[in-house]
């Protein structure tokens, strides 16, 4: 039985509650914080939508997605009954103003009820175009304007660039305070990306060397190896460095990177990350061929499985120039990492799943060892696996026992499923943090767009070049061969990670 002070009273409206994300994520999400006794004593959650459903048939469809996708298996689910006494679904059109008044009612009759003044989050799992018209109607109901109880939770993508990001934050923050408005970023929401924090300023032994006198480069690599999965239509609008590079992967970089915070006050956290947005070097357009390169995959096999090409897939068009995978080399002009390059990747279809972070250090002097020592010779490495592997290796020297001195390059590893089975999802994590106020692990309106700021240049130079190599890589592979000449011509490789020996 766990004993923690729990989030005060809260009701959860989720427009989109017949859609994919609740259905596969939030919903599990909040069972298992109801599992772990992190729900409020008082709240209820109501699914909002346009599709027609009972409320028994409503959760049952959602009882149907825990079964698929929540992280607690079959012998706990005993609990579903009492989890759904919770569930309700209101249908309504969220273009309808007249029937918004009917969420301010619900709110009321709760109220009475419970006896207390509950928190009230509007969670938007919309598709990105509806967002306007919803925020707007919310922002004139007089709950609204109750800053420290409503909250409004914003899916990404936020904004299809600089400019339409910069027009939504003016919208919401017409509307809404800043402190009310959680902009979503689920990789901060997971326990590896929040244990970097922990790993840096926490221990002793890293910050010391955490600069440009030691790292030699750092790389983040996200790749998966699903494709599209029915989500053509979106993708296509997207492509990879939209989709991955101007928030996850650059949210990693922030962490990777930022200065030590004073506190873990929200706002400090995200002072010194929009430090390090702000201090990245700008790409000139015409150096974007050098620090960036863009791919798409063509027809191929996976595992065995025959897959169709980038431009057969459902929702997209035959000529299609989106990218499907995207490398880039950033600076960072700041006296910590001035000259350390960033490679970042990710793409779709990639050999291997695996999201993680590579600081290699620079090469130690080997002049005090005899010849043969300094063959086996690999500078430290230390690597923080974010997904699916979860563990954090450090790669080191070690004499080979025997007479000689000899070296062998060997790791050292911590596993998070060894200490811990219980690791709660990213969307549990986010879900008690949007009920609790708690802002620190969601993105800011100034973050947003300084990470727009970044890749602007890159987007821009692709949107009026037309590749002429796509599709450039083939499913199962690590993506185009312009990505390895991209860090080769640097002297370095991709470093791609071997699942740990178990
Ligand atoms: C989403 C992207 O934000 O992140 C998807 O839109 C991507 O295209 C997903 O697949 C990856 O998330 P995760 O948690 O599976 O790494």
């Amino acid at each position: 039985m766990q004993h923690h002070k729990r989030p005060p009273a809260s009701i959860l409206f989720i427009f989109g509650g017949s859609g994919d994300l609740n259905y596969r994520k939030l919903t599990p999400a909040l069972y298992n914080l109801f599992l772990d006794e992190w729900m409020p004593d008082r709240f209820a959650i109501v699914g909002i939508g346009r599709t027609e459903y009972s409320s028994e048939n409503y959760r049952a469809h959602l009882q149907e997605g825990i079964e698929k996708f929540s992280r607690r298996k079959a012998e706990e689910n005993g609990h579903y009954k009492e989890f759904f006494e919770h569930v309700n679904y209101l249908q309504l059109d969220a273009g309808d103003i007249a029937s918004y008044q009917r969420i301010t009612e619900y709110v009321q009759q709760k109220e009475t009820e419970w006896g207390v003044h509950p928190n009230v989050i509007f969670y938007l799992a919309v598709a990105p175009q509806l967002v306007p018209s919803i925020a707007q109607e919310l922002g004139t109901l007089n709950l609204c304007k109750d800053k420290s109880a409503t909250r409004i939770v914003i899916e990404k993508p936020f904004g299809h660039d600089l400019e339409s990001a910069h027009e939504l934050n003016a919208l919401l923050t017409g509307l809404f305070a800043e402190e009310q408005i959680f902009r979503i970023d689920h990789y901060l929401g997971k326990e590896t990306v929040q244990n970097i924090l922990a790993l840096r300023f926490a221990n002793a032994l890293f910050e010391p060397v955490w600069n440009r006198h030691y790292i030699d480069h750092i790389q983040i690599t996200a790749a998966e190896s699903v494709g599209l999965e029915g989500r053509g239509g979106y993708y296509e609008h997207s492509g990879a460095l939209r989709d991955m590079v101007q928030n996850h992967i650059l949210q990693l970089l922030c962490m990777v990177a930022m200065e030590a915070p004073v506190s873990f006050d929200a706002n400090e956290i995200r002072n010194k990350k929009v430090d390090v947005l702000n201090a990245i070097r700008p790409i000139r357009r015409e150096d974007v061929h050098e620090s960036a390169v863009r791919g798409q995959y063509g027809a191929g096999w996976m595992k065995g499985k025959q897959v169709t090409g980038y431009r057969e897939e459902k929702g997209v068009t035959p000529q299609s120039n989106t990218d499907t995978y995207a490398a880039v080399k950033f600076f960072i002009d700041n006296w910590r990492w001035q000259g350390v390059p960033f490679y970042v990747r990710t793409g779709k279809l990639m050999h291997q799943k695996s999201t993680h972070v590579t600081i290699q250090f620079k090469e130690a002097p080997t002049f005090a060892f005899p010849s043969e020592a300094a063959e086996s010779w690999r500078s430290n490495r230390l690597t923080i696996s974010i997904q699916p592997e979860m563990d954090i290796r450090i790669r080191f020297q070690a004499k080979r026992p025997g007479q000689t001195m000899t070296l062998d390059p060997v790791n050292m590893t911590f596993n998070y499923e060894g200490s811990d089975d219980h690791t709660p999802e990213a969307y549990e994590t986010l879900l008690l943090d949007v009920m609790e106020g708690d802002a620190t692990l969601f993105m800011r309106a100034d973050q947003v767009e300084s990470a727009w700021k970044v890749i602007m240049p890159i987007l821009e130079t692709w949107e009026t070049r037309i590749p002429q190599d796509f599709p450039n890589y083939v499913p199962d592979s690590w993506g185009p061969e312009d990505a390895d000449a991209l860090i080769a011509r640097d002297g370095h490789s991709w470093i791609n990670l071997p699942p740990e020996k178990k």
